[in-house]
């Protein structure tokens, strides 16, 4: 595909629409689909006048200019006439019944309360419209799970009120479902409406990829990247999801479909891998080969269908039960063809390396423990469109195999039974292997060797990027306080990066930067850039979205502008993809996470990686490991066998690290098998370091716990972080002066954490920064595009200065707090005039207000000018009056700028806040 060199919108636009519409998934449709543009028709539901273009949360957080909602889209161009008695009855519903936010971070409600209807309103709406559309949404976020309840999985009484009378009466209705997740479909059956389809949460563009669906310009080729089964109930982690403080994985491997398929296929609505299309596509093997790495297969795709379209094709592998016991089929490949003209072919390679359906014995059943094995006998390969009706293609008799001997790592330390198929495949249960004795943090043998500190000897990072310095010799200049500062992250906004965003790597003090070490941004993620001051990013279409798309070429360009946006405003790795597995509907950070499959998981987050890294820039990919849930994520411990680990929730990463060469990952708030993420060695030494060869940096996730054995989790335990080579506790507000109270200069005192091992992960650091365009920046090797980027952004500052209150500034100025616009992502300006020039203080005292989670983040940031001031972020569990000073740039007489204050969160009251001349 052709390199674009330019963040060019209109293409970056396009992409987004084309990945939306790609994504979609039409799981029903009675010849009511495509509608021709120009019809009429009525739009039902109260979430065609707030489009989600995302859930909330981190992910969540991306201040876009507009985001055209359903009306705007379907009722434009191209679209339909939209019934002005339908629409003038909501608007008069919505006058009355402002969209509810919530207050505070992540605190807003999953979905809004619909507007009642009644039979006879309905009946001449469809006696006037053939079609109506019904739309149903829902958001889903971070600290909050999703719940088997009306407005979260379950529809309300009015949202099936809305779908019985809407249904009953027009000809043809269709049901667009605005939502990250997968919801409850048992309701298709009771209300039978003539076509039903995912559109998920499209970001910015995500209106019109549905408009593209709906009147034909794309041919819906999304597929399913999860099971749906009838009820939460029906998900094999249902009797574990949500626990407490343990939360134990005993489906083991047999997650979403690979359970389902396995032993519930009765309880499937739709199966993984479903998605219709306008056209009909034959699937034919040509021929299958058994290759030194795997299992190559050539499959023909014919359009055999009236309209042009795409397909996802799908190799699924039935592995013999052997002793250790196999789902029914396991995605071993997928691909995509073009789009196909009526009567068109296309041969599609799917390659499938042994790997991909390989098993980990980790009891040692085989004879083979801690090693991925194909156990001998017949493999049976399936080709199709889906995991259900994926026939039986070709198979393959193998020997047993040792694809790759490992070591054991990471395994439970706690008894429990798992599931799997019993001789006659009915489910069985049988003892997880455990670790006899609870391992040690870090394993004696294995600790690195010390440089000797040399004090500083002149040599700067630039020296080690030229070539004339090795590493050790650079990083053994620094002194034990620095490095205890450089494996703190300092955040959230950070003044040394763009303002706004989530962390500050490498030069986080004076002293590191004096070696040359520039400080490193990086931002939330996954679906835009966020930045809490205003500024304004691209909003993506949600992972879940992504990921239905089955397209990695299109994830590739579509995150290549990514990459250039994150280039131009100077962030160098996006806290995301977020590449955790869907065990469960219920968990509220699906919306972000890609799949139930790990391949397909996998895949994705390396097509996104390959788009960043084009521009020099990357992602981190997140959260390393076993964050299914949201409820008490920083403390539910996960209890996972090493099977489940390296097959399902460990794969996906390691996928990301072999494939796309990842160079930045967040470990996960939740401890897995004894150890928080951040600390667990085996985890994040062992196996991603030693087993994955992995060389780029780990950060923590933000204010993440970490333990020593035995240890209670706390953020202060960064010796223990440290030594799992999690390099980088994010985030702390002053590192050099060590804000957050860690414990890194007594262990090391004390001998639990070794200078060595303090100055690997100053090596860590060091090597990702050299990859960073922050490091080329300040070493002055920047390029035209650097430059071409730059103006970009100057424009896009100029264009955000706006007038706004005036306000005369001779010495001190109170401004009235009311005055202040504190709402969600809110900003208000002042026109300052300077009647008196000098230097001014800004002042400001506030609180977050009653009924925010502890742990919301709610800041504010001020701009003087173009010039950023400052971002004050409190937390919720900051309810008393706080008093923060910031500095304005000196100021002269006659002078006029414009002062912005940016809420990116609401929750925060204001009581005085004033600008003070300086003596
Ligand atoms: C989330 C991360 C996010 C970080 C920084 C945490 O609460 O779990 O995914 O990147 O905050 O905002």
């Amino acid at each position: 595909m052709m390199k674009n060199t330019m963040l060019e919108m209109s293409r970056y636009a396009a992409l987004a629409r084309q990945a939306v519409a790609e994504g979609i998934v039409l799981l029903k449709n009675e010849a009511v689909l495509p509608l021709v543009s120009g019809g009429r028709a009525a739009l039902f539901g109260y979430a065609q006048f707030h489009y989600y273009q995302s859930g909330t949360g981190s992910g969540g957080l991306v201040n876009t200019a507009h985001v055209p909602n359903l009306p705007e889209v379907l009722g434009g161009p191209d679209g339909y006439q939209l019934d002005a008695e339908v629409q003038a009855r909501y608007a008069a519903w919505l006058a009355e019944h402002p969209y509810e936010m919530g207050t505070g971070w992540a605190q807003e409600p999953w979905f809004q309360p619909e507007m009642p209807l009644d039979e006879d309103f309905v009946r001449a709406a469809a006696q006037r419209a053939e079609t109506a559309f019904i739309v149903i949404g829902r958001t889903a976020g971070e600290d909050q799970d999703n719940s088997n309840a009306p407005g979260s999985f379950l529809l309300t009484e009015g949202e099936e009120n809305m779908l019985a009378l809407v249904c009953r009466h027009f000809k043809k209705s269709v049901v667009l479902l605005n939502v990250g997740n997968i919801i409850d479909m048992q309701w298709v059956m009771r209300y039978n409406p003539g076509a039903v389809a995912y559109i998920w949460q499209g970001g910015q563009e995500g209106c019109r990829g549905v408009l593209d669906v709906l009147n034909g310009t794309v041919n819906p080729c999304g597929k399913l990247p999860d099971t749906i089964a009838c009820t939460p109930a029906d998900y094999p982690a249902a009797d574990h999801y949500g626990a407490d403080d343990s939360n134990i994985y005993a489906e083991d491997i047999y997650v979403g479909y690979r359970y389902f398929e396995t032993f519930a296929p009765e309880k499937v609505l739709y199966p993984f891998g479903f998605g219709l299309s306008y056209t009909k596509f034959e699937v034919r093997l040509l021929s299958a080969d058994e290759t030194a790495d795997g299992i190559t297969a050539f499959a023909a795709v014919q359009n055999t269908g009236s309209c042009p379209g795409k397909e996802v094709v799908q190799l699924y592998c039935t592995a013999p039960q052997g002793r250790l016991g196999k789902p029914s089929k396991v995605l071993c490949a997928f691909a995509k063809t073009r789009t196909l003209a009526h009567g068109e072919s296309q041969t599609l390679t799917l390659k499938a390396p042994w790997r991909n359906f390989a098993s980990y014995d980790d009891s040692g059943v085989t004879g083979h423990k801690s090693a991925f094995v194909l156990e001998a006998g017949e493999y049976c390969f399936s080709l199709g469109t889906d995991v259900r009706s994926a026939e039986e293609a070709f198979t393959v008799t193998l020997p047993l195999m040792v694809v790759e001997q490992l070591e054991s790592a990471a395994a439970p330390a706690v008894a429990f039974e798992r599931l799997r198929p019993g001789a006659d495949g009915t489910p069985a249960w049988e003892p997880v292997p455990t670790e006899e004795e609870r391992p040690e943090p870090r394993r004696a043998a294995r600790l690195p060797r010390e440089w000797l500190q040399t004090g500083d000897k002149g040599i700067r990072l630039r020296d080690v990027a030229d070539g004339t310095t090795a590493m050790a010799d650079f990083v053994a200049q620094f002194s034990d306080e620095e490095l205890c500062t450089i494996v703190r992250g300092e955040g959230m906004n950070s003044p040394r990066v763009t303002p706004g965003t989530a962390g500050a790597i490498g030069g986080v003090s004076d002293a590191l930067q004096r070696y040359g070490l520039p400080a490193a941004c990086c931002s939330d993620g996954p679906s835009g850039i966020r930045m809490d001051c205003g500024t304004v990013a691209f909003a993506m279409p949600n992972g879940t979205c992504l990921a239905a798309t089955f397209n990695e070429g299109l994830s590739e360009e579509l995150y290549s502008m990514e990459g250039l946006e994150l280039r131009k405003n100077h962030v160098d790795t996006l806290l995301g993809p977020g590449i955790n597995i869907h065990r469960h509907p219920l968990n509220g950070r699906n919306f972000e996470y890609f799949s139930e499959d790990p391949l397909l998981t996998g895949k994705m987050a390396c097509a996104q990686l390959r788009g960043m890294h084009r521009w020099g820039v990357t992602g981190t990919i997140k959260h390393f490991a076993t964050n299914n849930q949201e409820h008490r994520r920083h403390f539910v411990e996960s209890v996972v066998s090493e099977r489940a680990l390296r097959e399902i929730y460990l794969r996906g990463f390691e996928i990301a690290v072999k494939e796309g060469h990842a160079r930045s990952i967040m470990t996960s708030y939740n401890p897995l098998n004894g150890y928080w993420t951040a600390s667990n060695y085996d985890l994040v030494t062992t196996i991603l370091r030693g087993q994955w060869c992995y060389t780029g940096i780990v950060m923590s996730d933000w204010w993440a716990d970490g333990n020593d054995r035995d240890g209670a989790g706390s953020t202060k335990h960064v010796a223990a972080m440290v030594r799992a080579q999690n390099d980088v506790f994010m985030v702390v507000t002053d590192p050099e002066h060590n804000s957050g109270s860690d414990d890194l200069a007594v262990a090391l005192t004390e001998g639990r954490l070794i200078r060595g091992e303090l100055q690997r992960s100053a090596a860590n650091i060091c090597r990702f920064l050299l990859q960073t365009p922050a490091f080329r920046r300040s070493i002055g090797r920047t390029t035209a595009l650097d430059a071409q980027l730059e103006a970009m952004a100057e424009q896009d500052m100029q264009q955000a200065a706006q007038n706004g209150q005036p306000l005369t500034l001779h010495g001190g100025v109170s401004i009235d707090p009311a005055a202040i616009d504190n709402g969600y992502r809110r900003t208000t300006a002042f026109c300052v005039m300077v009647e008196q020039g000098g230097a001014y203080t800004l002042h400001l005292r506030c609180r977050a207000m009653p009924g925010n989670s502890p742990l919301a983040q709610i800041p504010v940031s001020i701009f003087a000018g173009r010039v950023f001031v400052k971002t004050i972020t409190i937390t919720g569990a900051q309810t008393d009056w706080c008093e923060f000073t910031a500095a304005l740039p000196a100021v002269d007489a006659g002078e006029v700028f414009c002062l912005r204050f940016y809420f990116g969160q609401s929750g925060m009251e204001l009581d005085a806040v004033s600008l003070n001349l300086l003596s």
